[in-house]
Formats: structure tokens, C-alpha cells, sequence
């Protein structure tokens, strides 16, 4: 018998040190972000009112859910200790008399629970209607005469394996159609933006976390949200529904700016691709560059510098002008090289070489702070890093095998091809370190 008892009181021990240790861990291996939640994805720190309205809801829901625990484990807790055996006879002891239960005490719970699903549900439907009611809805006016109107701004998000392409409807472009951009989608400020979402090939999700929660890209369906940013910034995105190999890197950024600012790089984008004019002198009386060796990337490796990450939306500003330093020789011979290793198939430069549809339009791919999917800072480094080996970064996408048709013929070849379903995949595309770092200052120079 006392073996016993001293057993369970060193299970105590054992339960307490375990208990503090654990909260020990938890503390150390976190940093105060853990405890303040304010990340770039953060649900919690919310800046439009879409995203507020759905912390409103979130919050009652935890408030419901934690005045219940309280209530619930309290009882349990107070029992527990009340009713315990304290003696060798309680242990021993008949149980008490049994009896049906008691009506006032059911009927009780069963109308606190009704009443707690009621104030879970009145701000819910509530803030269904206001996040699905686009204010404005269906205007196409220019931007000037929206803010009048108090309509919202429409923008079109399509999804791809696994980069998203971010249509403007009210722009039209001679002889191009509407204006299209990649990864990085700017907004208004201060007004509603429609976003209607679609996707090319499977389902996606649409999510920034600080201006609106998801809402799924679906074949064949005509989904749309709606949101807003109270102020000029720089908002991370995801999407948010597995989507194949590389889901977790589909990613994009939101950059919202005032009307003034946000007019400005729309007349910006409607320009077709900057050319940098070549140099009276001969291209080969301009100083080569001195090609040094490329460090290679482990895989996973983060792609972003902290420069970038702590203050995106000036990093965002700098991209909208031209690097220092050009070298107008080596941009004319990326620019050939966009053609003769085929990248002109899948990608549009604007006023330049570039048609393709099937892959993010580049027109002014330099002014932006992002590749591959907003998965990688746009700077040299990683922009070397991605057109080196895109597979290593994001497995399974279209620039590295292409597009295969129904057949299992390779209808695009990408860096590999096949020759049929089954085959073996072989290089199609190589380049030297001379070339890449003539594709890297042509793209770079696409402002
Ligand atoms: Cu697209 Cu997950």
C-alpha cells in the first residue's frame, strides 16, 4: 500500500515538472511574435474593413467558446476536487443513490447553448452580407469617376500552376487587349476593389490575410470577393487550397497605393517594354562585365532579403526605376537570347519579342519585387537562381517541362522535353553563365 502511494506522488512531481518545463520550452523556442501573432499573414492585425469584419466575427466565436470552457471546466474542476476520495473507506464506498437526472438543469443547458449559437450567429450572418455585397458592384468606371460614385475597383485574379495573373477589365490596350500582370497585383486605396476569381487549370484559393479571407478560384465558376486597404501598403498572399506540387510556393503580393500614386503606375503599365538604347560605340568596346563564378542555393533556401522584408513597399517604390548602371550591349543580347532559347513562346513583352499567354507577362517584370510566383525577391541573385534551375525552386512547373498535351506528346517544350508519355525527359535548354547574366539584365531592365 504505501508503494503506492508513493508512486503517485512522484507521478505528481513528474506531472508538475513536466508541466513547467513545457511552458519553460514553449517561451524559449518562440520569439514575441509568437505571442503578439503579427506577421505578414497575420488574421489578427487586419487593415481593411473586410478583413476587420471577419476578426469581429472570429473574436465572438473565441469569447462564446472561452466563457463555456471556463464554465465547464470549472464545474469539472470543482467536482473533481469536492467529490475525490479521500480515504481508503471512500474508496470503498457504495455509490450514492441514482436518480433520472434533473429537468431544470437540462432544460437549463439546452437554452444557454441555444443562446450561445445566437450570439455566435447574429454578427456571422451579418458579416456574410457585408463581405458578399460588393459596394458598387459591376461598375467598370475609371478609377476618378469611381471614387466619386463610391463604386468598387474591378480587377480579374487568375489562377495557374502556380503563379497568379491579375487582369484590369476597364484597362484596354490597342492591339494587346486588357492589361495584364503577374504575382503582384496594385490596388486603390481608400476604395472597394472587386476581385473576380478564376482560374486556368485547377482549383486555387485568393488570400490576403490582412484585407480578406480566402475564397476559392473554381473551374467554370464565376467566384469574386471584395476588399478594401485603408492605407498604402505592402500585403503578403497565398493561396490558400492544395493545388499540386508546388502549392505551398504560390504565393503573391498585394501593393496598395493612393489614387494619385496608383494612376500613376497604370499609365505606367499601358507603355509597352522599355527599351535601353543601344551605345554609339561598338558593343564590343563596352566593358564586359566579369562573370563570377554563382554560389549555388540549398534547396528550400529562403529567397528574400531583410532589406525587402522590413520595408517592402519602399523596396517596391526603388523597383519602379531603372538600375544603375545598364550596360545597353548586354541587355540587347538577353533580349536575343529571349527569343532564340524560346522563352518568347509562353511570355509577352509588350512592344518587344514576347507573345506567349501561357506563362506571367514580363512587360515590366523589372518593377516588380517579386518572381516566380512571389515566391523569390526580384534582385539579381535569385533571379539568377530561378532561370538557372527553375525546377529546383518550383518542382513540377510549366518552364521547366513545358506543356504536354493530351496525347503525352511535349506540345511546349520548357528547359527539359520527352518525346512521348513514359519517355525519358531530356535538356532542351541550356544556358552558359555568360548568358544568364544577359537574360538577367534584360528582364532586370523591363521596368
Ligand atoms: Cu494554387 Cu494552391
Amino acid at each position: 500500500m504505501r508503494l503506492t502511494s508513493l508512486f503517485k506522488k512522484l507521478l505528481r512531481w513528474e506531472l508538475a515538472l513536466f508541466l513547467v518545463s513545457g511552458c519553460l520550452t514553449l517561451v524559449q523556442a518562440s520569439d514575441k511574435n509568437f505571442f503578439v501573432m503579427d506577421g505578414h499573414q497575420s488574421t489578427i492585425f487586419v487593415e481593411g474593413p473586410v478583413a476587420r469584419a471577419q476578426n469581429v466575427v472570429f473574436y465572438v466565436t473565441c469569447w462564446v467558446t472561452l466563457v463555456i470552457f471556463v464554465i465547464v471546466g470549472g464545474v469539472m474542476g470543482w467536482v473533481t476536487l469536492k467529490f475525490k476520495a479521500r480515504s481508503e473507506a471512500d474508496e470503498h464506498a457504495e455509490p450514492p443513490a441514482q436518480s433520472h437526472g434533473n429537468p431544470l438543469v437540462e432544460i437549463g443547458l439546452i437554452a444557454a447553448s441555444v443562446l450561445a449559437l445566437v450570439v455566435i450567429a447574429i454578427p456571422t450572418v451579418k458579416e456574410i452580407w457585408y463581405t458578399h455585397d460588393v459596394p458598387g458592384a459591376d461598375s467598370r468606371a475609371k478609377l476618378d469617376e469611381m471614387v466619386k460614385g463610391g463604386n468598387a475597383y474591378e480587377v480579374t485574379a487568375i489562377g495557374y500552376q502556380w503563379w497568379f495573373k491579375f487582369e484590369y477589365p476597364t484597362v484596354q490596350i490597342a492591339g494587346a487587349g486588357t492589361l495584364a500582370t503577374a504575382n503582384e497585383l496594385v490596388i486603390p486605396t481608400g476604395v472597394p476593389v472587386r476581385v473576380n476569381l478564376r482560374t486556368d487549370d485547377v482549383i486555387h484559393s485568393f488570400w490576403v490575410p490582412k484585407l480578406a479571407g480566402k475564397v476559392d478560384m473554381i473551374p467554370n465558376r464565376a467566384n469574386f470577393l471584395w476588399m478594401q486597404a485603408d492605407q498604402p501598403g505592402y500585403y503578403w498572399g497565398q493561396c490558400a487550397e492544395y493545388c499540386g506540387d508546388s502549392h505551398a510556393v504560390m504565393r503573391f503580393r498585394v501593393i496598395a497605393l493612393g489614387p494619385k500614386e496608383f494612376n500613376e503606375w497604370l499609365d505606367g503599365q499601358t507603355q509597352g517594354a522599355r527599351t535601353v538604347s543601344a551605345p554609339i560605340a561598338s558593343a564590343s568596346a563596352v566593358a564586359r562585365p566579369q562573370f563570377a563564378a554563382l554560389r549555388n542555393f540549398k534547396p528550400n533556401e529562403a529567397g528574400i532579403t531583410a532589406t525587402y522584408e522590413v520595408n517592402p513597399i519602399k523596396a517596391w517604390r526603388d523597383k519602379q526605376n531603372p538600375e544603375q548602371n545598364e550596360n545597353a550591349a548586354l541587355i540587347a543580347e538577353g533580349r536575343k537570347l529571349f527569343q532564340t532559347k524560346t522563352c518568347v513562346v509562353c511570355h509577352t513583352v509588350r512592344g518587344h519579342e514576347g507573345v506567349g499567354t501561357r506563362a506571367p507577362d514580363l512587360t515590366h517584370f523589372g518593377s516588380r519585387t517579386t518572381l516566380a510566383g512571389g515566391l523569390l525577391e526580384n534582385n539579381t541573385e535569385q533571379l539568377h537562381r530561378w532561370i538557372r534551375d527553375p525546377g529546383a525552386v518550383k518542382p513540377g512547373n510549366k518552364m521547366e517541362f513545358g506543356y504536354v498535351d493530351r496525347a503525352g506528346k511535349s506540345a511546349m517544350a520548357g528547359y527539359k522535353k520527352t518525346t512521348g508519355f513514359g519517355h525519358e525527359w531530356k535538356k532542351n535548354i541550356t544556358l552558359t553563365v555568360e548568358e544568364e547574366h544577359a537574360l538577367v539584365a534584360y528582364l532586370q531592365s523591363l521596368k
